[in-house]
């Protein structure tokens, strides 16, 4: 088979990486990939974004099934214009991508299907007023969400008042997400700790990968600035055999059921990210995608074909309904660019890459890297992610292999928390 994956991060080097395991697939390209995805496929340079340009080059090399990792192409339709064209293609809809696309969309979904998710209410800017009395009338922290895609910024905690009246003056006035913030979803907050399981679905059937939980600040302890994620682990002990059950059950049971009846069969992959509350798992947001980071180890856990089971899903018939997966853990520690998630600067050196990846059981994913000439540089905010797979279920070690190889790796500013998976060793201890 001839795949072609569509994006240029450590979640698509992760899925290169594993989509070169299959032992029927024969070549992989990447749109537009990064330098470690470079040694796996071959690079086509085609934006993630440029639709047109990505189909007219999968019809010229017969590829057999499309990958995309970012939501971006997903929500401008790229499966339906595929299907049109007769391509295999993993991932959902227009229509059922709107699940990411639009949170006001989201939660409207969960409420009629009854899912359990944070009680709400959506606003237009029009509504300003209603948004304005209905902040004063709930108890805080308030949680405000602009409805559309906003690059993972788009929601503001608010601990008083004064901050939620802030951030609807900021998202209905001052538009700083644009037309995204043109509605919105004024939401409880919920109090506990999260995690995230991706289900692959043909639309009807699915299967559950590892449950793995990210760091999204930048600061050790989840302190300071929001960021795409600094790292993670799988699996996430939070998410009990029991937990794991209802979320099967009550959540991806459930969407799927209703995405069905609504007239948006989803298919691909689809990211729960959950809040295990004292009342049970609610869903915070879906995500019409793999996550990152979270994919680069929930893959290395999967003891399959991936391929295969992508391909069925795409092909609206999956043969499976319980995917194997591996009797241990894996860490994934992200190397970012000092600076990030504010400016940063680009095109260091990055040394030890070798060193690193020649550690028993480490696979460094790249996310932020192109090569100048024949070295590899830094190109973007979260540069590596370097991952380690234990040899059996402790979680302690697999955390130490990992900060070993991250030690071997130096560039001119280099950051990277030093917690990661420490959260899921303390609660292995409780
Ligand atoms: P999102 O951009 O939707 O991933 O949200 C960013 C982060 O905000 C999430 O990862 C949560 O940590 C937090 N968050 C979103 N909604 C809620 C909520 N209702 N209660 C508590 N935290 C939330
Ligand atoms: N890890 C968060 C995301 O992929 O959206």
């Amino acid at each position: 088979m001839k795949i072609l994956v569509i994006g240029s991060g450590g979640r698509e080097h992760a899925l290169a990486w594993k989509i070169k395991q299959s032992p029927i697939v024969r070549e992989i390209y990447c749109a537009p990939g990064n330098a470690g995805i470079a040694a796996l496929a071959e690079i086509v340079p085609i934006s993630a974004n440029d639709i047109d340009g990505i189909l007219e080059f999968a019809k010229k090399k017969s590829i057999d099934l499309t990958v995309v990792g970012p939501e971006q192409p997903l929500t401008d339709g790229i499966v339906d214009l595929f299907e049109a064209h007769g391509l295999k293609i993993f991932g959902p809809s227009k229509l059922a991508a709107e699940l990411e696309g639009s949170k006001v969309f989201a939660k409207q979904f969960m409420r009629k299907h009854h899912i359990p998710t944070a009680e709400f209410r959506s606003f237009s800017a029009a509504e300003r007023f209603d948004a304005e009395r209905y902040v004063n009338e709930i108890p805080v922290p308030i949680v405000i969400k602009a409805d559309g895609l906003a690059a993972g910024k788009g929601v503001s905690i608010c601990d008083t008042k004064e901050q939620a009246l802030e951030a609807l003056d900021q998202m209905f006035a001052k538009k700083i997400f644009g037309d995204a913030g043109t509605n919105i979803v004024i939401e409880e907050f919920l109090a506990g700790e999260e995690a995230s399981v991706f289900a692959l679905t043909d639309g009807k059937e699915f299967v559950v990968l590892s449950s793995a939980q990210d760091h999204k600040r930048i600061l050790d302890g989840d302190r300071g600035k929001n960021t795409g994620g600094m790292g993670a682990y799988a699996p996430a002990p939070i998410v009990t055999e029991e937990i794991l059950q209802k979320v099967k059950r009550d959540i991806i049971r459930q969407t799927l059921l209703g995405m069905a009846k609504d007239g948006r069969p989803y298919k691909g992959c689809l990211y729960v990210g959950l809040m295990i509350t004292e009342t049970g798992p609610k869903v915070i947001e879906f995500n019409c995608r793999f996550g990152d980071p979270e994919t680069q180890v929930v893959l290395p856990l999967l003891d399959e074909d991936l391929v295969r089971i992508m391909f069925e899903a795409a092909s609206g018939k999956l043969s499976t309904t319980k995917a194997i997966l591996k009797d241990t853990s894996s860490v994934c520690v992200v190397i970012a660019s000092g600076g990030y998630p504010g400016n940063y600067e680009t095109d260091k050196q990055i040394f030890g890459l070798e060193a690193a990846a020649s550690e028993k059981d480490v696979v460094v994913f790249h996310a932020g890297t192109k090569y100048n000439k024949d070295i590899i540089v830094t190109s973007g905010g979260r540069v590596l992610g370097v991952t380690a797979i234990g040899e059996q279920l402790n979680l302690e070690r697999t955390i130490d292999k990992a900060y070993r190889a991250v030690e071997k790796i130096t560039f001119d500013g280099a950051y990277y928390r030093s917690d990661i998976g420490k959260k899921g060793v303390d609660r292995l201890k409780q």
